[in-house]
């Protein structure tokens, strides 16, 4: 089964995961190309499976990867396609902010026009060594609010690497 990752990141936690699932799906055999959304990726009409991810920003996605999935929305909604949505809403204790993730994913795909059933929310990381003054200030100030770290030292990692890779293996299987 040929398999496709469009991911568009940041900082690079995005970036990461796409990596990761690629490990995951070559482990398994299963040849895989993984691309940026922002460099010229290739269209998904060649491959089985496609699965799209994108950090939130500000309650918005990456701009190429909207761009990419409104271009392909016909060929991604005739094959087994899943979106990975990478946030640090979902590692919060407070549930309205769990909501307003799940919501920004809803209406990424009703403005994309993608009618993907499986949508993965998972939580990305606090980058605080590569933010600006001002970033590290306002993220530090989101984390408290959200029961995240707040020591801008170092980095934060959210990620739960097991679920990943069980939701990718999953949804291959079921593929199959
Ligand atoms: C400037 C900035 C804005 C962010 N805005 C949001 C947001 O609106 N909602 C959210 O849940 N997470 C937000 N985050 C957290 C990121 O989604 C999280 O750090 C993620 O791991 C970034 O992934 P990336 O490195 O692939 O870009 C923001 C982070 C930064 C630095």
């Amino acid at each position: 089964m040929k398999v496709l990752i469009i991911y568009g990141s940041i900082e690079g936690q995005t970036r990461k995961i796409a990596r990761f699932m690629e490990e995951v799906l070559q482990e398994e055999n299963h040849p895989t190309v993984i691309s940026n959304a922002t460099e010229d990726p290739p269209s998904p009409d060649k491959f089985d499976v496609i699965l799209i991810g994108s950090s939130i920003h500000l309650h918005k996605y990456n701009s190429a990867v909207k761009s990419y999935v409104t271009n392909h929305s016909d060929i991604l909604n005739s094959k087994p396609s899943a979106f990975f949505s990478v946030c640090m809403a979902v590692a919060s204790s407070i549930p309205e902010e769990h909501e307003e993730a799940a919501k920004i994913a809803q209406d990424f795909l009703d403005e994309t026009g993608w009618k993907t059933n499986t949508v993965w929310q998972i939580a990305g990381a606090l980058r605080y060594t590569q933010y600006d003054y001002f970033k590290k200030l306002t993220m530090r100030m989101i984390a408290k609010k959200q029961g995240g770290a707040t020591d801008t030292s170092k980095d934060h990692e959210y990620t739960d690497w097991g679920k990943v890779k069980r939701n990718v293996l999953e949804f291959v299987g079921i593929n199959t």
